[in-house]
């Protein structure tokens, strides 16, 4: 038995998708824990790309089962998008699994996350604009619509009708928005629900009886560390917990069946939205890693905003997550510099120097990043598949992570493919 939690360590868009489809060769169940279609991972076999946003990326090895659990926002009309563009290219879906305790992302919950934005202004987050922030919250306020309710026509009505008499005094007297016809609503959630029900499932049983057959079970985390809603740069975070412990409440499992914690962390950093990122480049250098990295995102096809690798944030992530080791991805993007400034740590204006990430939200908007330059190996090395083949410097580049963070480096991605990578220590047999 084997359960391993992949998360990532930095603000998103690490390559989890890649990591997580790597190892689904061996698992037997992936679980998507938290998150909705915020999230957005890309995965390239050979000459097919595929991007995915709700389905978990066990997708593509047929037999895994792959499950939604509670802890996940699902847009319906996403979902079933997803699933049509998927059984389109000839994948077998019969392995999906939904919990019913799921939230559904209601169209007013676009409304409101796109017009609070707006209203935002200046202030505002950058969020995605998919609901996701105000379907999180009618579930913490207990009155959202959850997947369980498609099952049954007369709850979804009473459900849709009660949930927009407030929404759509809000949608009119704030918002300026047309209000939301309930009975149109409901016909077209009903046609949805036609395409969902076979999917609902109790993933916490199907999860943790896996484990008790001794099945190798990854559970996949969207979005990254420093967006988490309690632990993340509050409030340009997400609303869903993405970290380590989020597996154990979004899956429904005891924190006694993780057995192992893989951090992903891209070989340098971007963050898309608004907040902090102390180790941002300048306009050329975050120019040239974007170009390089093809750092555009994968759901709204934003710029990413590119800076180096900021130890501070990866030691904060082993702390957060409990890593046990990490996948550095996207090495072969560094392959371009020279010599690549990593961040060591944090100055703040009285000069103190941090190497723990703040805990006050000031510390971190005024740090400055101490850096350290390394060594560049200006060699492409999206061929190399062996940790000794990799020139002295890219080594090294990886063993400064490792002697700087405390947890080894067990899977380098030299490019975007699923061959692409380096084992260095098989991740699943360790766990
Ligand atoms: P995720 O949201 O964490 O799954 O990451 P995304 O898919 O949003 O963004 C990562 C991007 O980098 C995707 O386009 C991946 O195909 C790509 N990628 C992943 N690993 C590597 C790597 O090792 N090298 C390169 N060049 N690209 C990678
Ligand atoms: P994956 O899973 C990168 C960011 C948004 C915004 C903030 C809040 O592909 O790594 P939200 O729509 O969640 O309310 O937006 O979080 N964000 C992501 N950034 N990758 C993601 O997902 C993200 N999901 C949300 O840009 O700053
Ligand atoms: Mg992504």
């Amino acid at each position: 038995m084997s359960c391993t939690v992949v998360v990532g360590t930095q603000w998103g868009d690490e390559g989890k998708g890649k990591i997580v489809d790597l190892l689904a060769e061996r698992a037997d169940v992936v679980a998507r824990y938290q998150g909705g279609n915020n999230a957005g991972h890309t995965l390239v076999l050979g000459d097919e790309t595929y991007k995915l946003r709700l389905v978990p990326s066990g997708v593509l090895w047929p037999g895994t089962l792959c499950v939604l659990g509670a802890g996940v926002v699902l847009d319906p009309e996403v979902l079933i998008e997803e699933l049509d563009g998927l059984e389109e290219r000839g994948l077998d879906l019969s392995g999906i699994r939904i919990s019913g305790n799921a939230h559904l992302i209601m169209p007013w919950h676009k409304i409101i996350d796109a017009d609070s934005e707006l209203m935002l202004g200046r202030l505002q987050i950058g969020t995605t604009r998919r609901g996701i922030g105000p379907t999180y919250a009618d579930k913490a306020s207990r009155v959202g619509i959850r997947v369980q309710d498609l099952l049954d026509e007369k709850i979804l009505r009473q459900k849709i009708q009660t949930a927009l008499s407030v929404k759509n005094v809000l949608l009119r007297k704030i918002y300026h928005q047309r209000p939301l016809d309930k009975d149109v609503l409901t016909e077209q959630t009903l046609r949805y629900a036609e395409r969902i029900r076979p999917f609902i499932a109790d993933t916490s049983l199907i999860v943790n009886r896996a484990l008790d057959d001794g099945q190798t079970v990854l559970c996949e985390g969207a979005q990254a560390t420093l967006l988490d809603l309690d632990h993340g740069t509050y409030p340009f975070v997400t609303s869903s917990n993405p970290i380590a412990g989020g597996a154990c409440v979004g899956l429904g499992i005891g924190p006694t069946r993780i057995t192992a914690v893989l951090g992903v962390a891209k070989a340098y950093l971007t963050r898309v939205g608004a907040g902090g990122f102390p180790s941002e480049a300048d306009e050329e250098g975050s120019a040239r890693i974007r170009e390089h990295g093809g750092e555009y995102g994968t759901v709204t096809g934003r710029e990413r905003r590119c800076g180096w690798l900021d130890l501070v944030g990866l030691r904060f992530a082993a702390r957060i997550n409990g890593l046990t080791q990490l996948a550095v991805t996207k090495l072969d993007v560094l392959s371009i510099f020279d010599r690549i400034p990593v961040c060591v740590g944090y100055r703040l204006p009285d000069g103190t120097e941090l190497d723990e990430f703040p805990a006050h939200q000031s510390d971190f908007h005024h740090a400055q990043p101490v850096y350290e330059e390394l060594e560049g190996w200006n060699t492409d090395i999206s061929g190399v598949r062996t940790f000794d083949a990799l020139p002295a410097a890219a080594r090294g580049y990886l063993e400064f992570i490792e002697q700087q963070v405390g947890v080894p480096v067990a899977i380098v991605g030299t490019g975007q493919r699923r061959d692409q990578i380096i084992t260095v220590h098989e991740v699943l047999r360790a766990a």
